[in-house]
């Protein structure tokens, strides 16, 4: 069809985690337990439920296209000023908003190969040149991905951490990859699981160095537990901001999605409660992983990426996981066909998923 650019016909569409409905259809009604898109499995806050109970009759009003309760509400708890803060329909929405705010045709973009795919998805549906740089040891290269600038880079993106990996960058790293990094290039930071890995000692919490060409992404999909409502929020320079806020589809993200995180950013105690769950999880997990003798990557995350000798191997422990009710994630379409990602599940999920991945072996 000629109304089709090249580089879309190209395009694989995004597959992602297979859902609950989808394994019933294909294993005829069983139940199932779903440890493959890295979401919360203590669901959401009550105050977001509650928020959301309370706002469901204005629905058939637009939401407010500046979003500014949310905005402000972020801007107060980061110490920032509400220009400096822009939203979307979760982070992917604003990375959507990047690039249309920032490419031109002749731009390129920087990222490391088997790292979000969502990123790549959109970086190769711009149109634009893409550079992928292998991951060294399961990590981002940060070397490699400064010798592939050159006067057309426009976007470098980084996952810190990483999905799928686990795995994150330190601050001395980046403070080193910075000072290569030409000012006219923008840094997205994608911090999705930062409120897992923020206790890291090594850990660069971007909002500690607030750079001019840098913009963090992070979102109400993980920690609070909000993936299906689909807000995201990004932090970065005024002038930044104000260039992506003329871009952005202007009543993005919903009506509800604007109150029920707000609610949800009000309620510390279940965001503490779901991280520490999570920690409990991932050592649970990984020192189950050691004993059975399952090579993995250790995670900052809330999902552990396990390794296995062939693609072949990793295929039939996916197959007998799902004959066997679980739903996890063979990492093929992120490059990695041999890697297997489980996310942490409810603590009674955790122990069925090792007692069942003992029968599988
Ligand atoms: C690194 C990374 N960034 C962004 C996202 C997507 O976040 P959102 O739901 O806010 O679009 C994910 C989701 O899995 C992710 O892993």
């Amino acid at each position: 069809m000629p109304l089709v650019p090249s580089y879309i016909k190209k395009l694989k569409s995004y597959k992602p985690g297979k859902s609950i409905a989808e394994a019933k259809r294909e294993f005829e009604s069983k139940s199932f337990i779903k440890l493959a898109s890295n979401e919360n499995p203590y669901g959401p806050s009550p105050k977001s439920i509650q928020a959301i109970k309370q706002a469901r009759h204005k629905i058939h009003r637009y939401p407010d296209a500046t979003g500014f309760e949310l905005r402000n509400s972020l801007a107060l708890k980061y110490n920032l000023n509400v220009n400096n803060v822009i939203l979307g329909s979760g982070s992917e929405g604003i990375m959507s908003t990047i690039m249309r705010t920032f490419l031109l045709k002749d731009d390129e973009l920087i990222s490391a190969s088997n790292s979000f795919i969502g990123f790549k998805v959109l970086a190769n549906a711009s149109g634009c040149k893409t550079h992928w740089v292998p991951m060294k040891s399961n990590r981002y290269d940060l070397k490699e991905i400064s010798n592939n600038i050159n006067d057309y880079t426009k976007i470098i993106y980084i996952a810190n951490p990483d999905n799928p990996m686990g795995t994150y960058i330190t601050r001395a790293e980046f403070d080193k990859f910075y000072k290569s990094v030409p000012a006219r290039v923008l840094i997205i930071l994608d911090e999705a699981y930062f409120e897992y890995a923020k206790d890291f000692k090594r850990y660069p919490n971007s909002m500690n160095y607030r750079y001019d060409n840098v913009i963090t992404l992070r979102t109400f999909s993980k920690a609070y537990g909000l993936a299906g409502i689909r807000v995201g929020y990004g932090f970065a320079h005024d002038s930044l901001i104000g260039n992506l806020l003329k871009v952005k589809a202007p009543f993005e993200p919903s009506l509800l999605g604007q109150i029920a995180a707000n609610a949800a950013l009000k309620d510390q105690l279940f965001l503490e409660k779901s991280i520490k769950m999570n920690a409990r999880g991932i050592q649970y997990l990984e020192n189950e992983f050691t004993k059975i003798g399952i090579n993995f990557i250790s995670s900052s995350t809330n999902f552990i990426t396990t390794i296995w000798p062939t693609e072949r191997i990793a295929s039939q422990i996916n197959q007998s996981l799902l004959k066997k009710g679980f739903i996890v994630r063979q990492l093929t379409a992120f490059g990695s066909p041999n890697y297997i990602r489980i996310s942490i599940g409810l603590e009674e999920e955790n122990y069925k998923f090792i007692k069942t991945i003992k029968e599988v072996l």
